[in-house]
């Protein structure tokens, strides 16, 4: 069984009294090293089967497996304490805390899950990584929308996650900032977090960008709702 494994995966919302799946019986098996792209229209469902990827969506069917554990059977509070410490989580959009600084935005997980040790020493490093240290200080209101996204990688590694899901992270950059964040991407599912132990990552984004596919080592395309490979 993979790192991460999705089985027949279903989403069923209503909407003017009609239901339908956002996503559909979906299955997917995601292995440390990888780096897997799904790629899909607005409104395909590619959000949705993310957020039920990373514990923040109780599927209506189907299974979702991580380290070989069922995690839907954990209970709330279990759940959101496996996410912190397991998931790595890049949000389509603009993300971070608008009262904290970006090194505090970093650390946040960090204290969520009362880890002890030198939670900013971490923080520093990764924004070095991702190539803005110097705006440690700032304010997310005072960063670029590329920056806000770096930023919000960095937060994403701070518990040294074994998988990290990234929803759109590079819609609204352009194609230098696109091809940085791609290959640090790349860097991390190869060779983990920039922590002692170095082990691998799975990296699994979605985008709707052509350009950025050839970056993973798998594809699957998303439509109204059904993941299928490419
Ligand atoms: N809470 C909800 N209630 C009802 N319908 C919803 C809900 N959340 C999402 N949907 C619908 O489910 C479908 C899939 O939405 P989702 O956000 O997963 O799409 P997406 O592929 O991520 O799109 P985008 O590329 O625009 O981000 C859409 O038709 C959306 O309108
Ligand atoms: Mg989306």
């Amino acid at each position: 069984m993979g790192l991460l494994e999705l089985r027949e995966l279903s989403k069923e919302y209503k909407r003017g009294g009609r239901a339908f799946n956002a996503v559909d019986h979906a299955s997917l098996s995601v292995e440390p090293g990888d780096f897997i792209s799904i790629i899909g229209r607005s409104g395909s469902g590619k959000s949705t089967l993310l957020n039920m990827s990373a514990g923040l969506l109780r599927p209506t069917q189907g299974t979702v497996f991580f380290g070989g554990k069922d995690i839907y059977q954990l209970n709330d509070k279990e759940i959101s304490w496996f996410r912190n410490e397991k998931i790595g989580y890049v949000p389509q959009g603009q993300s971070l805390l608008s009262n904290f600084t970006v090194l505090e935005n970093v650390c946040i997980p960090w204290f969520l899950f009362k880890r002890e040790g030198d939670a900013e020493g971490r923080a520093f490093l990764l924004l070095e990584k991702v190539g803005i240290s110097h705006l440690a200080a700032s304010y997310p209101k005072e960063l670029s929308g590329g920056e806000m996204r770096r930023a919000a990688i960095a937060r994403a590694l701070i518990n040294e996650p074994g998988l990290l899901i990234a929803d759109e992270p590079t819609s609204d950059l352009d194609v230098e900032t696109t091809a940085d964040i791609m290959t640090l991407f790349g860097a991390i599912a190869r060779e983990g977090t920039f922590n002692r132990t170095n082990n691998q990552t799975a990296v699994l984004i979605v985008t709707h960008e052509l350009d950025t596919l050839s970056y993973g080592n798998k594809t699957y395309t998303m439509d109204s709702g059904a993941l299928r490979a490419a």
